[in-house]
């Protein structure tokens, strides 16, 4: 018998409607379009405003149904929700189970996972395990944040990053053997100090002080987390190709976390690739954080085949990154 393997069988996505452009940015904060394009890539970015929705749950939610009725399934078959996010509606209750309710995914059980940029990479393989493991044969993960909860629109260095948007991916048995190969997944807790958000946790409850020194919002040091950010995420693509011993043509896609293009670039290269092997939207959606893997997958879904041989690749706060290689399934 063969192997059971675990394959994404679809894709839904949600970006919200209000795009605030690099032009926008420079009336509120003191930066350019000429910097940010070329230091980072970005153009515009999404961001939810309070008329369209509120919270992450309704980034997931509309990424889940837009899944849901493409791929014409009952949501009751749904068995678990996985909601990956660094912004979750709320601290103690889970936002996965809200989704699930709200789809109609009675029978499911959820809960939220989170790895900062790397919550959702981390989910393909929490999912993937279930299904391997003959459990459960569909699983919903949902990569979304609301970043502009978080994002101080005062401070240059990160508010011209940061994006909202959700995307998610069906992940069901396969008996073809495509689907998850194989993954390299690291975490390095030294690197919280260079990204994260110090207000809001058990470390620092929210108090006036708290809040008036603007600590419930993200800060980043760039420059460090870029460097961590190039040598192991392209280190961790290269060991992926390594190991399984695929060369720059048996790869037909690099799926990379949509931080800076320079980052991307770096593991482009790194990997031996061309620009046209290279998924890439940040341009239009900056850093959605858990969304920018699957709002890949989402955009670039009518170009991908059966067979093909795909490489993800992250890396966020924590740190946390790695790389998982995939064949497509459909
Ligand atoms: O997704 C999670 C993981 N996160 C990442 O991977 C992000 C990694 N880091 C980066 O992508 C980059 O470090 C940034 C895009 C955040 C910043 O780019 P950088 O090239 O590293 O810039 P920098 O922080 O070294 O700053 C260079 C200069 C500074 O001015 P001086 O000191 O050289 O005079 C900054 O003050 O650019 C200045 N600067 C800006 N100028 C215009 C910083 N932010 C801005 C801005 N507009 N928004």
């Amino acid at each position: 018998m063969n192997k059971l393997t675990a394959a994404i069988t679809a894709v839904g996505g949600y970006v919200p409607k209000f795009i605030l452009t690099n032009k926008m940015l420079e009336e509120i904060v003191d930066t350019n379009d000429e910097w940010i394009t070329t230091r980072t890539g970005i153009k515009e970015r999404r961001v939810l405003k309070e008329e369209e929705g509120e919270g992450t749950s309704f980034l997931a939610i509309k990424a889940a149904e837009d899944l849901i009725a493409k791929k014409n399934i009952n949501p009751e078959e749904i068995d678990l929700v996985i909601v990956a996010t660094a912004t979750p509606d709320n601290m103690v209750a889970s936002t996965a189970a809200f989704v699930a309710s709200e789809i109609g995914a009675k029978d499911a059980f959820a809960y939220d996972l989170l790895a900062a940029c790397s919550s959702f990479l981390f989910g393909m393989s929490t999912a993937a395990s279930y299904i391997e493991s003959g459990r459960y044969k569909k699983v919903l993960l949902i990569g979304a944040d609301k970043m502009s909860s978080i994002l101080d629109y005062e401070d240059r260095t990160t508010c011209i990053i940061f994006g909202d948007g959700a995307g998610a991916v069906l992940f069901e048995p396969n008996s073809e053997g495509l689907g998850l190969q194989d993954e390299y997944l690291r975490a390095d807790g030294s690197g919280r100090k260079f990204l994260g958000m110090e207000g809001g946790g058990s470390l620092m409850p929210a108090t006036v002080e708290s809040v008036t020194n603007k600590k419930h919002y993200i800060f980043q040091e760039g420059r460090a987390v870029f460097k961590f950010a190039v040598s192991n995420m392209a280190g961790a693509a290269a060991e992926i190709m390594e190991r399984n011993s695929l060369s720059h043509e048996d790869v037909d896609w690099l799926v990379p976390h949509q931080a800076n293009k320079r980052i991307i670039d770096a593991t482009s290269n790194r990997m031996g690739l061309d620009g046209d092997k290279v998924m890439m939207n940040i341009q239009k959606y900056g850093n959605t954080t858990s969304g920018t893997l699957p709002l890949l997958l989402f955009d670039y879904e009518k170009q991908l085949k059966k067979g093909d041989n795909l490489v993800f690749a992250a890396f966020g706060g924590g740190f946390t990154w790695g790389s998982i290689y995939l064949k497509w399934a459909y």
